[in-house]
């Protein structure tokens, strides 16, 4: 058992939880197979927070789901002093909140403080100062 990610994801990573102290962070899970996401969507109570299998981020290697050991995957860690700290620079090391409040139709998920998509720090500081998801900066700078 492991949780895997991509090297450079986890390089920005380090260097994110080393620089803003955040010590207290946990990595909940990162890089998923197709068989994994699978057994999570079936189990999942609300699907409104879960991929069906084949659509998830996480099979990309570039998404880590992080929070508190109290918080879990809730979103009680929204109101957490890490939360506060990577919603505000999490950018600067090339993350993005991926499904943020307020982007539930945009997004087709509910706000989800924990889920981190690496995107480079280009785009990701473009996204976060924006207030953008994923979705309209696509949309917005690049012929779909
Ligand atoms: N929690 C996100 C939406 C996923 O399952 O990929
Ligand atoms: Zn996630």
């Amino acid at each position: 058992y492991g949780i895997q990610i991509q090297k450079h994801v986890l390089l920005n990573y380090i260097n994110m939880i080393n620089d803003l102290e955040l010590y207290n962070l946990y990595i909940y899970s990162g890089y998923r197979s197709y068989e994994r996401q699978a057994e999570i969507y079936n189990n999942a109570a609300d699907k409104n927070y879960v991929a069906k299998e084949g659509t998830s981020e996480h099979h990309s290697g570039l998404v880590l789901d992080v929070s508190t050991l109290t918080d879990g995957l809730t979103s009680s860690f929204q109101y957490s002093y890490e939360y506060q700290m990577l919603s505000k620079y999490c950018m600067n090391y090339g993350f993005i909140i991926r499904y943020p409040e307020n982007k539930e139709n945009i997004t087709g998920y509910y706000f989800e403080p924990w889920h981190l998509r690496f995107v480079g720090e280009v785009s990701a500081k473009y996204i976060m100062n924006n207030s953008l998801t994923l979705e309209e900066y696509l949309f917005k700078n690049f012929e779909l």
